[in-house]
């Protein structure tokens, strides 16, 4: 165990206040996982699936009021308000402090507290980080050892008080003899809490996802944003990828796209173009520090995937397929009468007879989904075929290029370059996509979502905006990564998709690669550089010259609505909002009016 007394002191006060039947301390072995994975199983949370078909992997059904990130139940309790700023829900710290101490009172009754240690990122990296998550709910536990670094490893290297304390209850305490159900949550009162001046987090009332696995979302990104911003580094909703061409070097891509816009399909996709390979450093989020060379180096604080089912298959994403072959956990997807999984577009015949999401029989003509839009794996990312050499590696690796991009139908080109690091922090702030089914809400509304940080930035977003510029200034301008936006959502007027994507976007990649490398051709527009005509490989591809035309044309009216549309965004962003980001825009409608 431990004998940090921070930690013993923080685990005694919880017991105290929560009030379970029991406090197990994780050591992450395979034994403990077994256990409780059994335990579930007896519980019916989970279902064994056959063990010849899928090895040592469960599904799961979550209640149907629990399926999703809830952005409206997060927040951000800063000491002064203007520090979450104008995109974060806020509430005073102490008074806060005050409501979820009433709430967490006795909520863990009739329940095991678990003690998860775990670090984000390989343990003892200098860009790691260690957080203690308690939690109520053994799914929970499972899904966090897959997800990061946890146990007793963990506890041997903590130091100190160097830990994120991380608080969650799925807010159910169970009275004398009651029986519980398969997924326990409140349905009434949810609250997903971040206190970045003390580094806390405290979570009720959700088991599903970013709410409850505090690893990811709320530390990783909330969290580590507001310690990153005070230490000069950067955490972000980011891939990491390896990109090498047939004769040459390796650089690394790191790419910001919103929830469920294809960072997991691109992280790990295979190239259509023959030769090239990319490999897998991280698929959801990447922290970046400077190295003695003055290079921004990132890892994966992440272990694992959770990614989204609908939609993966062996056409669309193979690795990620063969990542989830065994060991791996299934939320919300539907059952086959084999005892394997499905889900829309998994296979390309539709099975006649599955069991859904909700566990009612399902049939192709029943007119419901038969998984969840939000139904996700859980699947450790050694088992990924094209896992990168170096994901695990503590010094992390060097970035040569950022990507942004977004679901955006008309106007956004499907690549383009920015003039330098100011330029591109500036297409990183206009960022916008559909919304999708990755948080609770309405979906394919276009908002604007500044680095895919909208839903993750724990403080004030034009703070945020000053420290990526303030970032740029902290080495030379040729250390730094190159800035791109892509957008592989742009679709013709019937509403067809105009580019292919998935393996195919390893032809912009390579462009990218050029222009990183030296010598890719481009043309200088008003909103950036753009691929030079023939400059894109599209050899072997079949796409029609008109669309492809269109693929790279700037629309002219597109853009002058673009416009508007960003002083909005920026008026609403409020007076934190840099002005370099402002002359940026002004910029942007200079060279569209001489160039139109
Ligand atoms: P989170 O895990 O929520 O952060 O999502 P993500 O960004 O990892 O998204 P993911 O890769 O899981 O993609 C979600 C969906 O986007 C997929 O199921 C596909 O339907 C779609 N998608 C991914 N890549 C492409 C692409 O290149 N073209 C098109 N048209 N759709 C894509
Ligand atoms: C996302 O919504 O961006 C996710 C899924 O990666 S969750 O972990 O639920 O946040
Ligand atoms: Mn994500």
């Amino acid at each position: 165990m431990t004998q940090n007394q921070r930690l013993l002191a923080w685990v005694d006060e919880i017991t105290t206040l929560c009030t379970p039947d029991r406090v197990h301390w994780c050591d992450g072995s395979q034994e403990e996982y077994d256990r409780l994975c059994a335990q579930m199983v007896k519980s019916g949370t989970f279902v064994k699936l056959d063990e010849r078909k899928r090895p040592n992997s469960f599904l799961c059904r979550s209640s149907p009021s629990d399926v999703a990130r809830t952005e409206d139940r997060t927040f951000i309790c800063s000491r002064h308000q203007s520090d979450a700023g104008p995109t974060n829900n806020w509430r005073d710290p102490a008074e806060m402090k005050a409501a979820l101490t009433d709430l967490f009172r006795g909520c863990m009754r009739g329940r095991t507290m678990y003690v998860i240690p775990f670090s984000m990122g390989p343990l003892g990296s200098d860009i790691a980080h260690i957080g203690v998550e308690i939690t109520d709910s053994p799914y929970v536990v499972c899904n966090m050892r897959i997800m990061t670094r946890m146990g007793q490893p963990v506890l041997d290297v903590l130091k100190d008080d160097a830990f994120v304390p991380c608080l969650h209850s799925v807010g159910a305490p169970l009275k004398p003899g009651e029986r519980d159900v398969a997924w326990p949550c409140n349905t009434d009162t949810k609250y997903i809490v971040h206190f970045p001046e003390k580094r806390s987090i405290w979570s009720f009332g959700s088991g599903y996802g970013g709410n409850a696995l505090l690893g990811k979302k709320c530390f990783a990104l909330r969290i580590a944003s507001a310690m990153a911003r005070d230490q000069g580094w950067l955490a972000e909703h980011m891939l990491i990828l390896g990109l090498t061409p047939p004769r040459g070097e390796t650089i690394y891509v790191a790419a910001a796209f919103p929830s469920a816009c294809g960072k997991t399909n691109l992280a790990m996709m295979n190239p259509t173009l023959p030769g090239w390979k990319i490999q897998c450093v991280g698929d959801d989020i990447a922290w970046m520090k400077f190295g003695p060379d003055g290079r921004l180096y990132a890892i994966n604080p992440e272990a694992g995937f959770f990614g989204v089912a609908p939609g993966t298959s062996m056409q669309s994403n193979p690795n990620a397929l063969l990542s989830l072959s065994k060991n791996s956990i299934f939320t919300n997807v539907a059952l086959t009468p084999a005892g394997d999984v499905w889900w829309e577009d998994m296979t390309p015949e539709t099975p006649a007879r599955l069991t859904s999401w909700l566990g009612e029989t399902w049939t192709p003509d029943c007119g419901k989904k038969a998984a969840h839009p939000n139904a996700r794996f859980t699947a450790p990312l050694a088992q990924c075929p094209v896992a990168d050499p170096a994901w695990d590696d503590p010094r992390g690796v060097p970035i040569s290029a950022i990507l942004f991009g977004g679901r955006r139908p008309t106007t956004i080109p499907l690549v383009f370059q920015a003039l330098n690091w100011q330029h591109g922090v500036f297409l990183g702030s206009i960022q916008s996509s559909e919304t999708t089914a990755a948080a609770a809400g309405a979906v394919g509304v276009v908002r604007r979502d500044p680095m895919a940080m909208l839903p993750f930035c724990g403080y004030n977003m034009g703070d945020y905006l000053r420290h990526w510029l303030t970032i740029g200034a902290k080495t030379e301008a040729d250390k730094l990564p190159k800035i791109f936006y892509v957008n592989w959502f742009r679709k013709s007027a019937e509403g067809k998709w105009l580019w292919p994507g998935y393996g195919d976007n390893s032809r912009v990649l390579k462009w990218i690669y050029e222009r990183v490398t030296g010598n890719a051709k481009a043309v200088e527009t008003p909103i950036g550089h753009v691929p030079a005509p023939e400059a894109l490989d599209t050899r072997g591809l079949k796409i029609e010259s008109r669309d492809m035309t269109e693929l790279l044309r700037i629309d002219q009216a597109g853009w002058q609505n673009e416009i508007t549309g960003i002083r909005d965004h920026y008026a609403r962003l409020g007076d934190h909002l840099p002005a370099e980001l402002l002359q940026e825009l002004s910029a942007l409608e200079r060279r569209l009016t001489q160039g139109g």
